[in-house]
């Protein structure tokens, strides 16, 4: 889309925002949800769920005012660019004020949706229906504590000085891109029904049934880059696509919260495309297409590099075990926001601080700092929890199918992931949003989610890597 399209695009959004909101909670359709939902009785499973889900947010959306709806979409706008501006001269006095107008707007919506126990839980619930605060307390304080003890075992490590020396071979773009393609084909991703494209940040979007496309971003000298994150928008995208297909237009063919989607992006990017067998099947097949570069790397190698533990500063850059504590530590400071326990203009002072007890360092500035993620400034408080709720539900999830599917490995390494794709369309895939988070680990694994199943596979994998079991 050309640059000088943006504010028309904006306004025709913002239409159609508002007339879909209208519609929404206008009276003939909260009179027939309030019918329906009294009289439940014989519809069946998927209909109860298109009720439910329905109800849920209609329940939400009514008792916001369109006026504060339209406030939060306008300040938060305006908060994009200031912060844009904010980052770039790692200011964050520049970008308080905004931070400070959208956590009381945002603890309006909370104060007129209503809560029983906390505030945050209203913001959570956009992203992840049903979760609560004091569920994410526990579940997060245990993981933060068993995460920090497994990152002291790696910091004595002597294979870290050995990873540190392997290089990366460059590889043209244009093998990349065929590379990428044979992968994520052989991995499952249906191309009758999506594309891929390149894009500044890699994402995915779902355009209507049937296609589901994502985007990717190619860096010359890093091969990993792409082949991870088009791994990790790949898994977002089968999720997608393996709906049943009688849910289509139903509302029903959607991903049940961020935290599962973002659990089926981890399961094929960390849990498959980060092991020895995948290592192993990729070298092969990347030789096939471009010996030249790839004779200079070997599975052995890649395998070390893919799973480099290396506490740093930027969330979205760092590795599978530390990228938790970084999540960790936005959940406590906005649960605090939000509640009014601090104040805005503590966040920055406070990270630093956490940081520092964490992951043990310090940023250099605002920038790659406080400043570093466009989260807050777009309004997204408590998305950042649905992260790594991906992690723990990708880790208690897998551990069931290594259960089902005997000797995983050995088929990852001869490249045949059908099993695999076949086992999580049976579990998950299929039922598209009909159950909720809750109902669907319970079916899939027996047991409400529990870090434990994650940090069991950190122990596990780094362990052996990092030769401290
Ligand atoms: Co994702």
């Amino acid at each position: 889309m050309p640059k000088s399209g943006i504010e028309g695009k904006a306004r025709q959004t913002g239409y159609i925002a508002k007339l879909l909101h209208k519609k929404s909670i206008s009276k003939e359709f909260g009179q027939a949800l309030k019918y329906i939902k009294s009289n439940t009785e014989k519809l069946k499973l998927e209909e109860k769920a298109m009720v439910r889900n329905l109800y849920h947010e209609y329940e939400r959306d009514i008792k916001i005012p369109t006026k504060l709806v339209t406030e939060i979409v306008e300040v938060s706008s305006r908060s994009q660019k200031v912060w844009e501006e904010a980052k770039r001269s790692s200011d964050f006095d520049k970008f308080e004020p905004y931070l400070t107008k959208l956590v009381k707007l945002k603890r309006e919506v909370c104060e007129k949706v209503g809560y029983d126990d906390s505030p945050y839980d209203v913001l959570l619930d956009s992203y992840e229906p049903y979760m609560k605060e004091k569920t994410l307390d526990k579940i997060f304080s245990s993981l933060r504590d068993d995460t920090i003890k497994v990152l002291g075992k790696i910091e004595g490590s002597k294979v870290k000085e050995k990873i540190g020396k392997i290089k990366i071979p460059s590889i043209p773009i244009d093998v990349q891109k065929e590379l990428n393609k044979a992968v994520v084909a052989d991995l499952g991703y249906d191309f009758s029904s999506g594309r891929i494209d390149e894009a500044e940040h890699p994402f995915t979007t779902w355009i209507t049934t049937g296609d589901i496309r994502f985007t990717t971003h190619y860096y010359e000298e890093n091969f990993i880059q792409a082949l991870t994150s088009s791994i990790h928008e790949c898994g977002h995208s089968m999720y997608e696509q393996n709906h049943d297909k009688k849910l289509a237009f139903t509302g029903l063919d959607e991903g049940i919260s961020l935290g599962i989607h973002e659990s089926q992006s981890r399961t094929w990017e960390n849990q498959i495309a980060r092991s020895m067998a995948f290592c192993k099947y990729f070298i092969k097949k990347a030789r096939k297409i471009y010996d030249k570069g790839f004779r200079k790397i070997s599975a052995d190698d890649l395998f070390l590099i893919l799973n480099e533990v290396k506490p740093g500063m930027i969330r979205i850059r760092v590795d599978e075990v530390t990228y938790n504590l970084h999540v960790v530590l936005r959940f406590e400071l906005e649960k605090k926001l939000i509640k009014g326990n601090i104040k805005p203009k503590d966040v920055n002072e406070i990270w630093i601080e956490k940081m520092k007890e964490y992951l043990g360092v310090k940023p250099k500035n605002d920038g790659e700092g406080v400043l570093q993620d466009v989260h807050w400034s777009s309004g997204l408080l408590g998305y950042f929890p649905t992260y790594s709720l991906g992690n723990l539900y990708a880790a208690q999830f897998c551990s069931k199918m290594e259960e089902d599917i005997q000797d995983i490995d050995s088929k990852v390494e001869i490249g045949n992931f059908k099993p695999i794709l076949k086992w999580l369309t049976d579990k998950i895939y299929r039922f598209g949003h009909i159950y909720t988070a809750d109902e669907l680990c319970k079916k899939v694994t027996g047991k409400k989610l529990d870090s434990k199943y994650f940090v069991k596979y950190l122990n596990k994998k780094y362990g052996k890597i990092y030769k401290f079991l």
